[in-house]
């Protein structure tokens, strides 16, 4: 029997495309989410990508007599990927509250009802944000958690102390914490891909928007940074390269591979782009040229972080394999089918 793995915020961007790779891997997925920020269309993209529909349950992780009824529904959820979470950084500064309690509370909710329902194992959506800006770069998963920026940024670090202190405290689950450094891109066929709610905070989603023509222009937050071109550096990871380190996680606690309780990993490529490197890759691999100005820095960011992603590549297995390019001209078809679509 194919083992199911439960996954809260299954319909968002970097979820559906893990439902994606579990299912092209042989796992029998149920999806929660609350469609607070994404549609239940995308259940229909996943069926046709994959031919497989997975399961649905439309839910708020802070619902936790909802998420009772799920677990018992379904019987024999063998594993948790926890995507589910507000994920706005500014918007977390203006209301920290209800980030505490979406990205605290769900979690914690999880994490009770686990032990319940003989639920092995989860797999945690952390951030490379954790480290702040870091002393060494690239930053190793043993570098010191800086005080976060944002509530946020800070939520993540909590929940990371939530899973390890239950974990200390006697629970029988298995955790992997995977540490994302910035997930871009889209699935090569463009029938998923992000889907940001109003004006997009992130980069690449406004840098598309842009290309296509629904933005004027897009700022390049900083110049004068201590980089080589004084723009912002980031290690940009494909959406499914990422997705596929998910997978390789729910193996590892499955397959009682584990070295530890609680492992966490840095999924990254190991190379950091700068916001202006970047620019001129999307306009190399797509050949369309991007307006754009240097406006002042951006509150709040970060000058420069990459990933060291040699624990992933050894001991995980895991390895990102898409290029820049190839990442870039998947956004690029992404912006062009919702066009196409009639969505944007
Ligand atoms: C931030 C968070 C990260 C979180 C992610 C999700 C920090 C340090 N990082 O990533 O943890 O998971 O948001 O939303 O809090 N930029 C521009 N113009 C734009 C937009 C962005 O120049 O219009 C620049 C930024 O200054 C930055 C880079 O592009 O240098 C990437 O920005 P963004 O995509 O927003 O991601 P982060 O801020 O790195």
């Amino acid at each position: 029997m194919k083992e199911r793995i439960l996954v809260t915020g299954g319909t968002g961007f970097i979820g559906s495309h893990t439902v994606v790779e579990l299912q092209n891997s042989g796992y029998d997925v149920v999806i929660i989410d609350n469609l607070s920020n994404s549609s239940a269309d995308v259940v229909d993209g996943i069926e046709k990508i994959t031919g497989i529909r997975p399961d649905f349950e439309q839910l708020d992780c802070l619902d936790y007599e909802g998420l009772d009824k799920v677990f018992a529904k379904y019987g024999n959820i063998k594993s948790i990927i926890h995507f589910a979470a507000s994920k706005a950084v500014g918007e977390s500064v203006q209301k920290p509250l209800l980030y505490y309690r979406n990205n605290l509370v769900s979690l914690i909710n999880l994490l009770e009802l686990m032990p319940k329902y003989g639920v092995k194992g989860i797999v945690f959506s952390s951030s490379c944000t954790v480290y702040g800006q870091p002393d060494v770069l690239p930053v190793t998963e043993d570098a010191p958690i800086k005080v976060a920026e944002s509530p946020y940024g800070n939520t993540k670090q909590i929940n990371e102390e939530i899973i390890r202190d239950t974990i200390k405290s006697g629970s029988p689950i298995q955790a992997i914490l995977l540490r994302y450094f910035n997930p871009i891109g889209a699935h090569p066929t463009a029938i998923i891909g992000e889907m940001p709610n109003g004006v997009p905070q992130n980069l690449i989603p406004f840098l598309t928007q842009t290309a296509i023509g629904i933005r004027e222009k897009l700022s390049v937050f900083g110049d004068d940074y201590n980089t080589p071109d004084g723009s912002c550096i980031r290690d940009y990871i494909n959406v499914v390269d990422l997705a596929k380190a998910h997978v390789v996680a729910i193996d590892r606690i499955l397959q009682d591979k584990q070295d530890e309780q609680v492992e966490v990993f840095n999924i990254g490529t190991g190379r950091g782009l700068s916001v202006l490197e970047l620019i001129h890759a999307f306009e190399e691999s797509t050949g369309v040229k991007l307006n754009y100005q240097i406006v002042g820095r951006r509150a709040g960011d970060i000058e420069q972080v990459w990933a060291n992603p040699d624990k992933a590549n050894n001991v995980l297995g895991w390895k990102a394999e898409s290029t820049i390019e190839d990442t870039l001209r998947s956004a690029w078809k992404w912006q062009q089918k919702l066009r196409e679509d009639g969505v944007q």
